[in-house]
C-alpha cells in the first residue's frame, strides 16, 4: 500500500519559503505556514493578495519559483501525483453541471474516479449536505448555497484527507453561508484538513482554528483568533471592555503596511 509518506504528528500541509512571480509581479515572496491535520486553516487576504495562487500551487496546478511544500507528506514538486490523490480543490467558481441533477453530478464524479457503488456514494453525500430532497432536481434550479454545497460534496468523493476551498462562500447570502460553514465544520470534525481562503473576516472568525493574513507576498501574522486579537490592545468603552475584532487586526496590519497614502 502506498501509505502517506509522513509519520503521524506531522502537519497535513507544510509550506516553506514559497515564492511565485508573474513576470515582474512578485505575488508570493517567501510564504511559510503549517496546517495541522484535521484543522481548519483560513488564509485571509485582499483581492490580488495571492490566495488563489497559493492554493493553485499547493494543488500542483501551478509551479512555484522557489520554496517547498509538503501536502499529506508528499512534495508538491517531486510527488505531484501523490499530492493530487491526497487533495481536492474547490475553486473560486462552482464547477457543477447545470443540466444534470445534483445526484447525477455526484454519480458522474464517482464513476470518473472508478469508485464502487457510485449511487450509494451520491446518496450519502446528498444526505450529509442536506440535499437529499433536491438531489433529483436539475442543478439549474438550485440556489447559490445549494450549488456551493453540491460543489463541496463533489470534491469529497474519494475521501481526500486534505481539501482546499477557495472562497467557499463568496456571493452567498447569510443563510447559505451558514449552511456551507456547517458543512465545513463537519468535514474537519471528521478528520479532514481544510485550507480555505476568504476575504470575509467573520468567516475566518467563525470557522478557523488558525488564521493567517497574506499581504504583499508574505504571511503577516499566523495564529489562533485569540492570538491575533491579543496583537491589539482592547479598546475601553466606558465600563465595557471591547475586544478588537479580527477586522480591526486585519485593517491595522494591512492598512499599516500598504502605501496608499492618506485615505
Ligand atoms: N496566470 C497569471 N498571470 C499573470 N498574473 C496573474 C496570474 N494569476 C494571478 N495573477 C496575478 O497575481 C496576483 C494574485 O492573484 P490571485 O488570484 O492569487 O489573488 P487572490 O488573493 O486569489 O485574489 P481574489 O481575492 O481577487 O481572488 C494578482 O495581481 C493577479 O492579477
Ligand atoms: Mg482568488
Amino acid at each position: 500500500m502506498n501509505a502517506t509518506a509522513d509519520p503521524a504528528g506531522q502537519p497535513a500541509i507544510r509550506v516553506q519559503g514559497l515564492e511565485k512571480s508573474f513576470k515582474q509581479l512578485k505575488v508570493l515572496r517567501g510564504v511559510d505556514l503549517d496546517v495541522a491535520r484535521g484543522s481548519i486553516f483560513a488564509l485571509l487576504g485582499s483581492n490580488g493578495a495571492g490566495k488563489t495562487t497559493m492554493v493553485t500551487i499547493l494543488s500542483t496546478l501551478l509551479k512555484a519559483d522557489a520554496g517547498t511544500a509538503l501536502v499529506n507528506g508528499f512534495d508538491i514538486a517531486a510527488q505531484a501525483p501523490q499530492v493530487r490523490e491526497s487533495i481536492s480543490l474547490t475553486g473560486q467558481f462552482a464547477a457543477v453541471d447545470e443540466i444534470l441533477t445534483g445526484r447525477e453530478n455526484l454519480v458522474m464524479v464517482a464513476r470518473l474516479r472508478h469508485l464502487k457503488d457510485p449511487g450509494a456514494i451520491a446518496d450519502d453525500l446528498l444526505r450529509r449536505f442536506s440535499l437529499t430532497e433536491a438531489g433529483g432536481r436539475r442543478v439549474a434550479t438550485y440556489s447559490g448555497g445549494m450549488r456551493r454545497r453540491l460543489d463541496i460534496a463533489m470534491s469529497l468523493i474519494g475521501d481526500p484527507p486534505v481539501i482546499f476551498l477557495d472562497e467557499p462562500t463568496t456571493g452567498l447570502d447569510p443563510e447559505a453561508r451558514l449552511e456551507v460553514w456547517q458543512a465545513v465544520k463537519e468535514l474537519a470534525a471528521g478528520g479532514t484538513t481544510v485550507l480555505l481562503t476568504t476575504q470575509y473576516l467573520d468567516e475566518a472568525e467563525q470557522l478557523a482554528d488558525r488564521i493567517a493574513i497574506l499581504h504583499e507576498g508574505r504571511i503577516l501574522v499566523n495564529g489562533t483568533l485569540a492570538e491575533l486579537k491579543a496583537l491589539l490592545p482592547p479598546a475601553k468603552v466606558e465600563y465595557v471592555e471591547k475586544q478588537p475584532t479580527l477586522e480591526d487586526v486585519f485593517l491595522t496590519l494591512v492598512g499599516a503596511r500598504t502605501d496608499r497614502g492618506p485615505q
